[in-house]
């Protein structure tokens, strides 16, 4: 489950525990990737293969009916039976015993680990039944999923309901306006990276993903743009202007892919196989195989990489100020206790804070480039 890079993560995770532990918040404020688009046009589909696990429901109809939040966790591999040295977890499946190392929890299933990502993939399937009915009807109540995992980045993903313009089912006469208003709800967030959706077998002027991430990002800073189903497209049509920027401009740029069709989800084709078919795709693609090293998965996958590490680079500055304050802090304390207070438990205390605020400092500024070390 490593779909975005090693080194991301080694660097991120570092980093998150240094904040953590020094400014004790996660100041990192990692931005939460939303995925937009109409129904069907593929959103699901890209959400798994970003993190690269198969484990969320897709289909040609009306899916997704509640907002699914993904909680992303890093465990650190030596502890990863203890997310939480508060928490207790009883394990519920023999799974458990084998040490395996990742696993899927549910907000409203607290302790319950699920080893298995096929019954993850059940039971969102199951609560979204229980809220939003059995009849195609949408709730804007989210479903909370956190993944263990040492292989993954902490970081949050949101998969939303599809546009609809015509209600089917128990849907509500003002289905197309409900949905639009929960979705721009997560995307106007200024930390939310929008994930722009669009099938590419229906002409981009019509891209209801697009019209919504411009709405709240008019100048397309954090819209990245995702063309699917470009396996789709009328034979001797292809979509190269888009891909290019010449259609329409984001400063992101816009990415195809190929996901796993319907008939390969049905006749079980592995992440792997999938994205060996798509690089394949590109590769020898007429329209395609001079740009193939911007297309693909993987290449959406490094992109985010590269936009996150972009994110990171932002917050640092005011990590560091944050840092700056801390170690005045701490020796204005220091200098309150005197010099016979040695041995007290707050006075080793403090040195502790204070040793791991150098050090925080000092891994921030190789991150970031330059050398300035705090001033105290
Ligand atoms: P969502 O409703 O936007 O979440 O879309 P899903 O991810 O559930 O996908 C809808 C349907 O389109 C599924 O049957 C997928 O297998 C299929 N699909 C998604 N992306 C592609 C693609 O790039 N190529 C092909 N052939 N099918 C795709
Ligand atoms: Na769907
Ligand atoms: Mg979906």
């Amino acid at each position: 489950m490593a779909a975005l890079g090693e080194d991301l993560l080694k660097v991120v995770n570092k980093l998150q525990d240094l904040v953590f532990n020094t400014i004790g918040n996660d100041s990192l404020d990692l931005p939460q990737i939303v995925v937009v688009g109409s129904q069907s046009s593929g959103k699901s589909s890209v959400l798994e293969n970003i993190v690269g696990r198969d484990f969320l429901p897709r289909g040609s109809g009306i899916v997704t009916r509640r907002p699914l939040i993904l909680q992303l966790i890093n465990l650190p591999s030596d502890r990863n039976d203890k997310p939480n040295d508060d928490e207790v977890h009883i394990p519920h499946t023999p799974a458990a015993v084998a040490g395996q190392d990742e696993w899927g929890e549910f907000n409203h299933m607290p302790g319950r680990r699920f080893y298995d990502f096929q019954e993850v993939k059940r039971e969102i399937e199951a609560e979204t039944n229980r809220i939003a009915g059995a009849n195609k009807g949408i709730n804007r109540q989210p479903i909370n999923l956190k993944i263990y995992s040492p292989h993954v980045l902490s970081l949050t993903l949101v998969d939303l309901p599809g546009l609809t313009k015509v209600p089917i089912g128990d849907q509500p006469t003002d289905i197309e306006k409900q949905t639009r208003n929960l979705i721009t709800e997560y995307i106007a967030k200024p930390n939310s990276i929008i994930l722009a959706v669009s099938p590419a077998n229906v002409d981009i002027v019509n891209s209801e993903a697009l019209k919504l991430a411009r709405h709240v990002d008019a100048v397309g800073r954090r819209t990245i743009g995702v063309l699917t189903k470009l396996d789709l497209m009328d034979h001797g049509t292809n979509a190269l202007d888009i891909l290019s920027g010449r259609v329409y401009p984001l400063k992101l740029g816009f990415i195809g892919v190929v996901n796993r069709s319907q008939q390969d989800i049905q006749g079980n084709k592995s992440m792997s196989d999938a994205l060996a078919a798509e690089r394949e795709f590109f590769r020898t693609h007429p329209a395609y195989r001079n740009i193939a090293p911007r297309c693909g998965t993987q290449y959406l996958a490094k992109t985010l990489n590269q936009t996150l590490m972009q994110h990171i680079r932002e917050r640092l500055p005011d990590i560091k100020a944050r840092l700056n304050t801390l170690m005045g802090q701490t020796q204005q304390e220091l200098a309150s206790y005197g010099t016979d207070t040695f041995t007290g438990k707050e006075h080793r205390g403090s040195l502790l804070l204070q040793l791991m605020t150098r050090f925080a400092t000092s891994f921030i500024s190789s991150i970031d480039g330059t050398s300035s070390e705090i001033s105290t």
